[in-house]
């Protein structure tokens, strides 16, 4: 049985102290949770949200992480620097990371195995755009993705893998339960080959795309969807307790 993962992706939302506030509203609402939960912040957040989710059930997560362990990488933040503040995950590879800052599959695949060897949970972001899917191009680009983005690691079960499709971020057009639920269940069938059968069983797969408190309880009762990656819910309290508690 894979344990599902809720995780939000606050992304440039909430300045610090906006941002202890909602994780002070949040964690009554979550502490009862039969999942793991997260929340991934902007690193000047990440001190406060250390502190503030102290004892609590809510892991804390980044957003990126730079492959060198140090050096002349101005503007950058490396794992031990995460580490230092109890960060477990870091999301990679978002596709906005893709399509307004460069991000190509071989920076995802650096980033990913510097994460994994520092000891933090990468969650590796993999899906395809609008036009990629209407040309059929869909399991192509995600063979690409598993192929190039996640070459050479070896434990599989390390990192968490977020199936987002582009078209249906910040978009109000989610995926159906059954689409998600197919395209995950092709991402498995690819790590199966490309890594062994048995990690592929064990490794957990999110579906993130406008995934909200209406939806999420048809998304998460897909055998091959064990999770969620929250955008726009994932700001309101009540919105992501409601996606952290999809099975009450
Ligand atoms: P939304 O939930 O706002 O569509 O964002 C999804 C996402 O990009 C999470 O990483």
């Amino acid at each position: 049985m894979r344990r599902p993962i809720i995780a939000g992706n606050w992304k440039m939302n909430n300045t610090a102290s906006e941002g202890v506030a909602l994780i002070e509203a949040l964690k009554p609402l979550v502490q009862d949770a039969n999942c793991d939960v997260a929340v991934c912040v902007p690193a000047i957040d990440i001190p406060a949200a250390a502190e503030a989710l102290k004892g609590s059930n809510i892991a804390l997560g980044a957003q990126n992480v730079h492959f060198a362990k140090k050096g002349a990488y101005t503007g950058e933040i490396s794992a031990d620097m995460l580490k230092e503040y109890g960060v477990t995950y870091v999301i990679i590879g978002h596709s906005e990371r893709r399509q307004y800052f460069g991000e190509t599959d071989e920076t995802v695949n650096k980033r990913t195995l510097a994460a994994i060897e520092a000891g933090l949970t990468p969650i590796v972001c993999i899906g395809e755009t609008l036009e990629e899917r209407e040309t059929g191009k869909t399991e192509a680009v995600l063979a690409r993705q598993i192929e190039n983005g996640l070459k050479d690691i070896e434990d599989l079960t390390k990192i968490v893998i977020a199936y987002e499709p582009v078209w249906a971020i910040g978009t109000g057009r989610t995926a159906t339960a059954e689409q998600a639920n197919e395209t995950i269940g092709y991402i498995r069938k690819q790590l199966a080959e490309k890594f062994c059968p048995k990690c592929a069983e064990k490794v957990r797969i999110q579906y993130g795309g406008s995934m909200n408190a209406g939806n999420c309880k048809e998304l998460m009762a897909m055998p091959e969807i064990d999770g969620g990656l929250i955008g726009g819910a994932s700001l309101k309290p009540n919105d992501f307790a409601a996606i952290v508690n999809f099975d009450k």
